[in-house]
């Protein structure tokens, strides 16, 4: 953008359990991308408020010529903005334990971004998203949004299809950290590698992953320590990613590589190939809402209480990982026009050389001034391609039922999901999420 300026960023859904990371993150790398103000916003004041207050004083010790404020007011928010960085949760915890619930009640897993979860929380997720986008374009026509405000898959799509000129761009730490995990397999570190990926939000796989400086070729390697072990490493080396839960799906990778051991799955491929597992493994009273609510929610919660308890933050309170990282190296190469590679929810058009030019897909993009422009991935094999097939109507279908109001065209998404056994188990639990998200959905017909 310009040489000397200082950037100005409102974090959609302030009151996040990431907020506090990303604040962390942005304080520690003013050298390389410099900050003139940082500003909360969230439609839940009263949660925003305890990590605001708390985040008010860290910025008050770490970065007092920082401005910094938080508010529920839309003008105030995004007015005078660069970027926005977005990561809102529609229903919040409440209704994820339904989106994950429901379903189990069937036979079906229930998983916040996958199945009928992931479709149910798409429903709620495209209105809110929606919203926010618009606040932006009105108040700050020039701002970015990087979003991670999921269903990532089902959130593009709809941007793509309702606001196809709007400057968002989704975005998933998914692969972020599996590639930290892969990087510290073969003795090396996350910018060491150079990787090539194709695939939807959450269902993809890497083809290559090399070393950038000398060309060796780390996937013969990779292939033989995921087939044992999955993604599981001795040490803490994704902290995102640490619960029981995590560790088993890593740990199941090695079992999603046995469908094409050529190439590298995506851990929440184990929710298409191996739904009868994952069910078998669920506990439809305390599902990963739960673990959520009692783990991440109370920690950052917690923290953000003892600092203005304190009145004072002694900066080990919050922590930045993954997620934080790769959302403020995204607005860097975008400000700074560094070219960078970075994996990217974009519109196909021959990236993925025989996949539908319109659908959304996550491959490797070359970002800049201009946003991502995604790089070729050539030609995928039939396993794969036949899966995001099925899995890409979906989430059009989602979309189309959203704004047509049609009732038929959701349940056509749930019987094509890999995860539902059949379209008289899809109506059943369709009719039931139509009843848990009244609040919340277009009324379908
Ligand atoms: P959270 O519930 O702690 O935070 C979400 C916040 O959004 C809440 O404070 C809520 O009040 C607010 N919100 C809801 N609707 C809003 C609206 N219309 N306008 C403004 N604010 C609104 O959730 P979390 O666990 O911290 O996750 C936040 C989001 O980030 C979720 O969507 C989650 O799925 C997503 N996420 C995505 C990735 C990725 O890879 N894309 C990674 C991590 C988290
Ligand atoms: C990964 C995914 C995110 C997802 C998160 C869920 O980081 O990329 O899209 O939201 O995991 O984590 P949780 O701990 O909330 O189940
Ligand atoms: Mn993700």
């Amino acid at each position: 953008m310009t040489e000397g300026k200082k950037f100005n960023i409102v974090i959609a859904g302030g009151g996040s359990t990431y907020t506090p990371g990303i604040v962390k993150m942005m304080l520690e790398h003013q050298d390389s991308f410099p900050l003139s103000s940082i500003t909360l916003y969230d439609n839940d004041g009263e949660r925003q408020a305890v990590l605001g207050e708390a985040l008010a004083i860290v910025m008050r010790e770490d970065a007092p010529n920082v401005a910094f404020s938080y508010t529920t007011d839309p003008g105030e928010a995004f007015t005078n903005k660069d970027f926005c960085m977005a990561h809102i949760r529609v229903g919040k915890y409440g209704m994820r334990k339904l989106d994950e619930r429901i379903p189990l009640k069937y036979g079906v897993l229930g998983q916040e971004t996958c199945g009928p979860g992931g479709i149910a929380y798409g429903m709620r997720s495209i209105t809110g998203m929606l919203e926010i986008i618009d606040y932006m374009e009105r108040y700050s026509p020039e701002c970015w949004m990087l979003n991670y405000s999921n269903p990532a898959a089902i959130v593009a799509e709809a941007c793509r299809v309702l606001r196809p000129t709007s400057r968002v761009i989704n975005i998933c730490d998914m692969p972020v950290g599996t590639r930290r995990r892969m990087a510290y397999i073969v003795g090396k570190d996350y910018d060491d590698l150079d990787v090539r990926y194709f695939g939807l939000n959450h269902f993809g796989w890497w083809t290559s992953v090399k070393d950038v400086r000398t060309g060796e070729d780390y996937m013969p390697r990779l292939l033989e320590y995921v087939g044992e072990n999955g993604y599981l490493t001795q040490k803490a080396i994704d902290t995102q990613h640490m619960d029981a839960s995590w560790i088993a799906t890593h740990k199941k990778a090695a079992d999603l590589l046995k469908l094409d051991p050529q190439f590298l799955p995506n851990t929440y491929l184990k929710y298409y190939l191996y739904p009868d597992y994952v069910v078998e493994h669920s506990d439809p009273d305390h599902t990963r809402a739960d673990e959520v609510i009692e783990g991440r929610e109370k920690e950052v919660f917690g923290a953000a209480r003892e600092i203005v308890r304190k009145g004072t933050a002694t900066g080990g309170e919050f922590t930045v990982d993954n997620h934080a990282s790769f959302i403020v190296s995204l607005a860097r190469a975008i400000a700074y026009n560094t070219h960078e590679i970075m994996l990217c929810i974009v519109e196909n058009n021959g990236a993925i050389a025989n996949f539908d030019d319109d659908a959304m897909v996550e491959v490797p993009c070359v970002v800049g001034m201009n946003g991502p422009e995604a790089m070729c991935q050539g030609k995928i094999p039939t396993f794969e391609r036949g899966m995001m097939q099925e899995q890409v109507a979906v989430e059009k279908l989602v979309v189309e039922a959203y704004t047509e109001g049609s009732y038929l065209k959701l349940w056509q998404a749930l019987t094509l999901s890999k995860t539902v056994p059949s379209a008289g188990v899809a109506k059943l639990i369709l009719d039931d999420l139509i009843e848990a998200n009244k609040a919340y959905w277009p009324e379908l017909k």
